[in-house]
């Protein structure tokens, strides 16, 4: 009875993952996915990390009972606190909702689901370009998906003009999803004042905003910096949806370790929109796992292990910021034809080179490093032993 099913294609980003572990050269090289590596190229688990696991084993008195159906009650505590400040009126007067999801994405997927059931427009607008799952994720709960310009192909920046002029035609109302920093895939984010003249318009025509959080501390390398444009957001008064992801900045990939917030106007709306998302996350999983969470939330609640954490996070962040500027020197030393500042310019984990699928097709083929075909390169895989074979690669590809 399934004979009829076509083979799907491999998801854009994952699929690069599945296309290099194939692969049997010494050299191959994986950019693709969004994961941080170490200067020898492996992956990290941060001490602290380590530390709260082993706390958590020693603790004879853990169970391994169901968490509630909005999670574990000192998480989302915790993590309102970090996104939205501890001194956050909208916290201390209880207007904040907050629901323990399945990293980023499920915390956008919750969320998406709850607009789809209670709000009474229908349209979200996206980033053009944006994070490949977005579309989906919002599509498929039954929300109409629009885009607005965001990345100006020419200046390798940010299409301002043309991001207010598309949200300024948007419907009154509308949701409109918003990077909270290190924009995915592009690199490049509004600076405060752009960030201020967004705010504006969008309240000013009741757009609703729905900010993606995955790179939290990953940017800057400072926690309250990068949630900057959601606090000022947060500051007027008004609504806000927040999707967080500890995934990069605690690097928790696998424990599946997110939150949904959303910012109401009183605590007695908060109470009821947290009741609705209880129904939302019932039939889907129930109630999420206890693991990753509990990590968290020793880390967000012990002065000492929050401190040692900001130090991890902040020199992922550093590193990553010196192999930008390691390939931008590799590539002038090269004398690589074309203006590559926007290596250095960009912000976080990519960097959206401007090569286009034809290149990156020629670098995979002849040396063997994978990315999307995009041309957008995860800069937190690279390492000072990779950066010459890189840009070597780049060179090749935009001489031949
Ligand atoms: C990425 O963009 O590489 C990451 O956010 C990982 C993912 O799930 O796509």
């Amino acid at each position: 009875v399934f004979d009829h099913v076509v083979r799907a294609p491999e998801d854009p980003i994952l699929g690069v993952t599945v296309a290099y572990n194939k692969d049997a050269s010494p050299v191959k090289l994986n950019l693709g996915v969004g994961a941080y590596r170490t200067e020898e190229g492996k992956p990290l688990v941060l001490n602290v990390v380590r530390r709260a696991e082993q706390m958590l084993v020693n603790n004879s008195s853990r169970v391994k009972e169901y968490l509630p159906i909005v999670g574990l009650a000192d998480f989302n505590k915790l993590s309102a606190k970090l996104i939205l400040g501890a001194d956050s009126p909208a916290v201390q007067e209880n207007r904040v909702t907050t629901v323990q999801c399945l990293s980023g994405t499920g915390s956008l997927r919750v969320g998406a689901e709850f607009l789809a059931r209670h709000y009474h427009q229908r349209t979200i607008y996206i980033p053009q370009p944006t994070w490949g799952n977005h579309l989906k994720i919002f599509g498929l709960a039954g929300l109409s998906v629009k885009t607005y310009r965001y990345f100006c192909p020419s200046t390798r920046g940010l299409n301002f003009q043309g991001l207010l002029e598309d949200l300024g035609s948007a419907p009154s109302g509308a949701i409109v999803l918003l990077h909270a920093c290190a924009h995915n895939p592009t690199g490049v984010d509004p600076t405060p004042q752009q960030w201020e003249q967004i705010r504006q318009l969008m309240r000013s025509k009741a757009l609703l905003p729905f900010f993606d959080s995955a790179y939290q501390g990953f940017a800057s390398g400072n926690l309250d910096i990068d949630a900057q444009p959601i606090r000022m957001f947060v500051a007027d008064g008004g609504e806000c949806f927040v999707a967080q992801s500890y995934a990069k900045n605690m690097g928790l990939y696998g424990e599946r370790v997110g939150a949904l917030s959303i910012v109401c106007r009183s605590a007695d709306v908060a109470s009821r929109v947290e009741s609705q998302l209880k129904l939302v996350i019932r039939p889907m999983y129930s109630n999420p796992p206890i693991h990753g969470a509990s990590i968290v939330a020793m880390i967000l609640k012990d002065r000492n292990m929050f401190q040692e954490w900001t130090i991890e996070l902040k020199a992922m962040a550093d590193r990553i910021i010196s192999m930008r500027q390691k390939l931008f020197d590799a590539l002038r030393s090269r004398g690589t034809p074309g203006d590559w500042s926007h290596i250095i310019k960009q912000i976080g984990m990519f960097t959206f080179t401007g090569l286009n699928s034809e290149q990156v097709a020629f670098m995979t083929k002849e040396y063997h490093i994978y990315m999307t075909s995009d041309g957008r390169i995860s800069m937190a895989g690279l390492s000072s032993r990779t950066v010459p074979h890189l840009a070597d690669a780049i060179h090749a590809a935009v001489t031949r």
